[in-house]
């Protein structure tokens, strides 16, 4: 099977079709959105809330990412593995967010890295795409400026920080992006913002007019209590985990499993 590249990307959007992208954390749950012809797979930041149980994704580091961008990356044939950059490893220096870039992709087998923020990133991307790693942006509610944002907020609502978001895509783009991720914001600006770029955007909570979309695994199968309203759950793991797991209990304390055909004679 051949593996997806950034060129398959860009050109699933010129073509007009739409890309797809889930988050992943784990070789198994890699294996089968990889198996279910995902296009891109993001090792994201996001592990801190749903693999971590933290409130927030500032606590991840780059050994977690590294850690887990490794097993997802052993778990997939055809999608492209993002790796993302953690709270603090990129915002210091340009310098250092290529050498975090590069462990990444040399220890963590990333294809791409993806990192928050508008213009003021632009020394770093230029570093790390010289560095020749491809690189995704990430716009509108970044959730590793949660402190500044007064927690998670839709961004983007006003003319003004539209049209600040509008600039802030252009100017990554001309930084180098090879895809930009817009969260959180009014589907009315994400498709200004698609329409004046010509690499594709991945929509979260960002509506119809992206390139593509992405969710938060845990979210969309419904494993995950929380709900946002973007948030389309297409099953009810939790529901289903918690009524074979009572099951399973049930039957041990009855003695009913293992009877003798789960036994070795
Ligand atoms: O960390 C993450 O999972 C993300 C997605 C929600 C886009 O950034």
């Amino acid at each position: 099977m051949k593996k997806k590249t950034v060129l398959d990307i860009l050109d699933m959007m010129k073509k007009g079709e739409k890309i797809t992208m889930l988050t992943a954390y784990d070789f198994v749950m890699a294996s089968i959105l990889d198996e279910a012809g995902t296009d891109m797979l993001l090792v994201g930041d996001t592990m801190g809330m749903v693999v971590l149980g933290n409130p927030n994704t500032l606590a991840v580091t780059l050994e977690d990412s590294i850690r887990h961008t490794q097993a997802v990356a052993r778990g997939v044939k055809q999608a492209m593995v993002i790796g993302d950059l953690p709270f603090g490893t990129f915002q210091v220096s340009a310098e250092e967010a290529v050498r975090n870039s590069i462990k990444l992709v040399q220890i963590g087998n990333a294809e791409a890295i993806k990192l928050e923020g508008g213009s003021e990133r632009s020394a770093a991307i230029k570093g790390i795409l010289d560095a020749g790693i491809p690189v995704m942006g990430h716009l509108g509610l970044t959730p590793q400026s949660f402190h500044k944002f007064g927690g998670f907020k839709v961004q983007g609502k006003t003319k003004e920080a539209a049209q600040f978001l509008l600039e802030e895509a252009k100017q990554l783009e001309e930084s180098g992006i090879f895809s930009l991720v817009l969260e959180a914001i009014p589907w009315q600006v994400a498709k200004e913002i698609t329409e004046a770029l010509s690499v594709p955007t991945i929509g979260i909570g960002a509506g119809p007019h992206c390139d593509g979309q992405v969710l938060v695994t845990y979210d969309m199968l419904g494993y995950f209590d929380f709900k946002a309203k973007f948030v389309k759950r297409y099953l009810d793991l939790k529901g289903q985990i918690l009524k074979a797991v009572q099951e399973y209990n049930r039957e041990v304390r009855e003695n009913i499993f293992p009877d003798l055909s789960y036994s070795y004679d």
